[in-house]
């Protein structure tokens, strides 16, 4: 019968723990089988004692053995399924973020100008009148409101939505003396059809440069410093234009010339692209904002950096831009 009980050990199998434990008492405990049998040995005759002995103690390692490795074995898979897991894995790679184009550009912008002296300057989205419009020399009822299609915040004609970042200039030479030499990135809204070319929010990089006996030539030596660095030798030209807040105001083209024709493959027709708008700021406009304009001049620039980040990248379409389509995002490494 102990031989029954050693092939009954041999065959056991378990993963419950409490099925083990069982199987445990049944041999080991106090009142198990190896007890039970080894308490007979008194009365088994002489000549059977050391058979007897031998298969008693069999049983016992047996028994054993096979508690520890079901143990064991027990261990090992709540390890791996542990909260832990399994510690000499190799890690998950974290995907590696990128920046998106429009910060790529803006910096480049921003690196730009601060090597000839501009700081940044930030302001509101949701901007008064004042800063966006009055300030600027576009008085209430100016026809040239219209050139910019405004959203107004619910009823209040006051409060909009910025559509310039020259309102941030506006506020900075209120706060601030001449000599001033800063540039204002920041997104901005116009109530305008969303198509491949345009969108009815953008971003812009608008600058401000004032201080004594500021000129023209100035004005056009610091863009054509700005272009070359941003697109590489570059031709700019000025063409005559309006806005309200300067005078005299220009339109600045750049020449998608031979030079630059094998890097920025996109432009079908080589030839001028329109970058931005420019020109000296209006004696009313330093008025309005507290600075004697008997004393000092300024030119004032704004140019949209998402137009520019679809020349520079080749984008074909504006709506990209955001979308946050990963496969597009995933495409701009840049150390900027
Ligand atoms: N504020 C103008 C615009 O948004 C750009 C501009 C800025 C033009 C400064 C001239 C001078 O279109």
């Amino acid at each position: 019968t102990i031989k029954k009980h050693i092939t009954e050990v041999e065959n056991f199998s378990s993963t419950d723990i409490e099925a083990i434990e069982a199987f445990r008492i049944k041999y080991l405990g106090k009142k198990g089988l190896f007890n039970h049998f080894f308490s007979d040995f008194k009365n088994v005759p002489n000549e059977q004692k050391k058979e007897f002995g031998k298969t008693v103690n069999l049983l016992k390692t047996v028994a054993t053995e096979k508690v520890n490795d079901l143990k064991e074995a027990l261990e090992n898979k709540k390890e791996e399924k542990g909260i832990y897991g399994d510690l000499t894995r190799p890690g998950e790679p974290l995907g590696l973020g990128t920046r998106h184009p429009i910060s790529i550009v803006k910096n480049q912008i921003i690196d730009i100008f601060s090597r000839i002296g501009f700081n940044v300057s930030e302001g509101p989205e949701i901007e008064d009148d004042w800063h966006n419009f009055t300030a600027l020399n576009l008085p209430e009822y100016h026809p040239a409101r219209d050139m910019q299609d405004t959203f107004f915040i619910q009823t209040d004609p006051d409060i909009l939505l910025r559509t310039h970042t020259s309102s941030v200039q506006v506020r900075y030479m209120e706060n601030n003396k001449p000599p001033i030499r800063t540039i204002s990135p920041g997104r901005v809204y116009r109530n305008e059809a969303i198509s491949a070319r345009s969108h009815c929010f953008f971003h812009q990089v608008e600058g401000l440069y004032i201080d004594k006996d500021v000129s023209f030539a100035d004005l056009k030596q610091t863009l054509q410093f700005f272009t070359t660095e941003l697109f590489g030798k570059s031709k700019i030209r000025l063409r005559p234009s309006y806005f309200p807040f300067t005078e005299p105001s220009a339109e600045v083209d750049v020449y998608w010339g031979l030079e630059t024709e094998t890097d920025y493959k996109m432009t079908k027709g080589t030839g001028w692209l329109e970058i931005m708008g420019c020109g000296m700021v209006d004696p009313n406009v330093l008025t309005n904002c507290g600075i004697d304009a008997n004393e000092y001049s300024g030119f004032a620039f704004g140019m949209g950096i998402d137009r520019i980040a679809l020349l520079l990248h080749q984008i074909s379409d504006i709506r990209l831009l955001s979308e946050n389509d990963v496969r597009f995002l995933e495409q701009f490494k840049s150390a900027f």
